[in-house]
């Protein structure tokens, strides 16, 4: 594990990287004709872009209040992640103004959304639920999409977008290693039960979705969903969160 003070040091070289390699909604080739995936109704995969469209957003009410909250020296950190999940927000909007349509939240997911900004237990306990839970998923998800989707236009979106939630992800297991160490046993216990509550609901929330014929290009298996939560467990034991995180969340 990197010492804390190593781990600030990374999480500035992180910073001064999001600055280097900003870029634009207007980058992208969005004269590329759309190409829905075969199979799939067109609400469906609205309905699956408006997703991704609303955890942008919504990701921006959580790193509000981390941007107020985390120590000094994340701060910086938190503010490129802001500019990028606006631009990730603004370009999913974009995408789905080609698609002519915006489907609501799905109700389950806000549910995962709301709790993670709404969370006033120990500051570092969004970072374990929004950096290294959500931004983990979001990434897998997007290379899954990227992989198994066949709209051009939509694979450059996710290539750019997963470059950045890489880098929110690093940042979170970076972050962990500076304050984990210092955690106490009540904290720790605290955070870890609130987060395999949220797994629950946010496995609750995808195993429902895309069940229709067709729709499987689309769908997380029950077992795929099992995967990601032993690898959540393996992630948070490498932080020193072993006990807690194999009791709560696997
Ligand atoms: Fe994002
Ligand atoms: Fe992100």
């Amino acid at each position: 594990m990197t010492t804390t003070s190593t781990a600030l040091a990374k999480i500035n070289a992180l910073a001064a990287q999001a600055r280097r390699r900003v870029w634009h909604a207007r980058d992208l080739d969005w004269w590329t004709p759309i190409v829905a995936p075969p199979g799939v109704r067109v609400a469906v995969y609205v309905d699956l872009v408006s997703q991704l469209f609303w955890a942008e957003q919504v990701a921006l009410h959580a790193l509000a209040r981390m941007h107020v909250e985390l120590v000094d020296g994340a701060r910086d950190f938190v503010a490129t992640q802001i500019g990028d999940e606006a631009r990730h927000s603004q370009v999913y909007r974009g995408y789905l103004e080609r698609l002519g349509d915006l489907r609501p939240l799905d109700p389950g997911l806000g549910e995962v959304f709301a709790a993670v900004t709404a969370w006033n237990g120990p500051a570092w306990g969004r970072v374990v639920a929004f950096n290294v839970m959500l931004e983990h998923e979001a990434m897998h998800q997007q290379q899954r999409r990227i992989a198994t989707l066949p709209c051009p236009l939509f694979k450059q979106v996710n290539t750019r977008i997963a470059a950045d939630e890489s880098r929110h992800a690093s940042f979170g297991v970076l972050y962990l290693e500076h304050v984990v160490p210092a955690a106490s046993a009540d904290d720790k216990a605290e955070v870890m039960h609130w987060i395999g509550r949220l797994w629950a609901s946010w496995r609750a929330a995808n195993r429902g979705r895309y069940q229709a014929d067709g729709e499987h290009v689309l769908r997380l298996d029950a077992d795929e969903l099992e995967r990601r939560g032993h690898d959540i467990v393996a992630r948070l034991a490498a932080l020193g969160l072993g006990a807690e995180g194999a009791r709560h969340v696997a």
